[in-house]
């Protein structure tokens, strides 16, 4: 018999799961956000893709923001936001809401499983309590729960939802094979059953900790060159032909998840007492590299002679990273914020990135096209390299650099040798 599987947020994790569960299961797709269930019904999904990417209908998904048709369902699964609050500590309230929102309609047997990224603890020190709280229901009695971390990457097209390793998680053994069951059926790579929910919740949080440390260590090394005026590009390729050398490269660490998971497991630790210092010092790092990219800028255009208080100003690529068009959290943000407050004349140009959301943060920046601007720029600052802007940069270059110009690639993505330019 088909089961009946909730997912409660139908955003960049929820809709493929739910999209790949229909396939066996009867899928109520529940969103708090009337737009987002209002485009999905009508096929779309806009948060993939600014031209709006067309989603199948099919009649095993309903999507809705009707609380009542979650009802009793045999699996709620929870893949709503946990960002962090301006004090860079966990930001819970959808994850509550969501919780409460489920509390209401468990049914005895009813097993719900989280997604979102938290702290090690969170499910079962804030979620559980509040599922039998507002369900009278007893964990391992009447409901049972368990995490199973999400690990899809934003613009990669190669680790899809089926082929990523997946980490499960359950309140007890019973728990644990269902939701090991569940997700054999979707999941074509390994599923790994860690002991238990904490052991699930640390994975997750610790695997973007160590990217996000990595880089940081990267960024620092390439501060540190800029001084001794050598290149980083050229040390990190020197450097990467020893077996154990990791190759990470310099950059603005944006995003939902590298940028933010770190302060989920540090919120933790000072609760139980400790102070983590190599972690919150890779955050800083990575946290101040706009400000460092920024001043870096001023610093070599000034030295080609460029000035760039009279200089017209282009940021290429807006959304986090490249090949996508997720802007949240982006860096690229701040970046372009420092050179408003110095009243320097910058544009933003990005065509992966939905330009509704765009126009609404820099309406009057924000340029559709290029074709408008020949010759025009005196400074180009490359800051997501998406392939389409490497794939033509010979084409932009000849038609919108002024011939005195001054070009800074974020990630070294330019092929080398072919124009000047200054990397991180
Ligand atoms: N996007 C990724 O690549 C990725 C990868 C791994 C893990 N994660 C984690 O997965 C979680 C979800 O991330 P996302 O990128 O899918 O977020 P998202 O913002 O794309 O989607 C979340 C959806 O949840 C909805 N929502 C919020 N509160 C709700 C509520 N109370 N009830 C119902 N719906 C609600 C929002 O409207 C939104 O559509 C986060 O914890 C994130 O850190 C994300």
């Amino acid at each position: 018999m088909k089961k009946k599987i909730s997912i409660i947020g139908v955003g960049y994790v929820g809709l493929p799961l739910a999209l790949r569960l229909q396939r066996q299961n009867k899928v109520i797709a529940f969103d708090n956000n009337e737009k987002r269930i209002q485009e999905l019904k009508l096929g779309y999904d806009i948060f993939n893709d600014q031209s709006k990417v067309k989603i199948l209908k099919s009649k095993n998904i309903k999507f809705s923001n009707d609380v009542n048709d979650i009802n009793n369902s045999d699996f709620f699964i929870i893949t709503v936001p946990t960002p962090v609050n301006v004090d860079k500590k966990p930001d819970l309230r959808a994850l509550i809401s969501a919780t409460k929102i489920v509390g209401k309609n468990l049914k005895k047997n009813s097993i719900v499983i989280y997604e979102s990224t938290v702290y090690p603890g969170c499910t079962e020190e804030v979620c559980i309590p509040l599922l039998e709280q507002i369900s009278k229901l007893k964990i391992n009695r009447g409901f049972f729960c368990g995490y199973s971390p999400e690990r899809i990457n934003v613009g990669d097209n190669l680790h899809k939802l089926e082929h990523i390793n997946k980490i499960v998680s359950g309140s007890n053994k019973f728990a644990l094979k269902k939701i090991y069951n569940l997700y054999s059926s979707i999941i074509k790579a390994k599923i790994h059953k860690a002991e238990n929910i904490k052991v699930a919740e640390a994975a997750k949080v610790i695997e973007n900790t160590q990217r996000d440390l990595n880089i940081a260590l990267i960024n620092e090394f390439s501060i540190i060159f800029s001084k001794l005026d050598i290149k980083t590009d050229e040390v990190l390729n020197a450097a990467a032909t020893k077996w154990n050398f990791i190759k990470y490269q310099p950059g603005l660490v944006g995003g939902h998840c590298v940028g933010v998971d770190p302060f989920y497991l540090t919120y933790k630790a000072k609760q139980i007492g400790y102070i983590p210092k190599v972690i919150l010092s890779g955050r800083n790092i990575n946290d101040k590299m706009s400000d460092y990219v920024f001043k870096t800028i001023l610093k070599n255009s000034k030295k080609i002679k460029i000035n760039i208080k009279k200089s017209n100003v282009l940021i290429m690529g807006y959304s986090f990273k490249e090949n996508c068009s997720d802007i949240r959290n982006s860096k690229v943000y701040d970046l372009v914020n420092y050179f408003l407050k110095e009243k320097i004349k910058v544009n933003i140009y990005d065509p992966l990135v939905n330009i509704d959301h765009l126009s609404k943060i820099h309406k009057k920046i924000y340029l559709k096209s290029l074709k408008n601007k020949k010759k025009y720029f005196d400074v180009l600052i490359l800051a997501v390299p998406h392939r389409t802007f490497i794939k033509n940069f010979s084409k932009i270059f000849n038609s919108i650099i002024k011939k005195r110009h001054y070009i800074f690639d974020i990630k070294s993505a330019l092929p080398k040798n072919r124009y000047f330019q200054d990397t991180l």
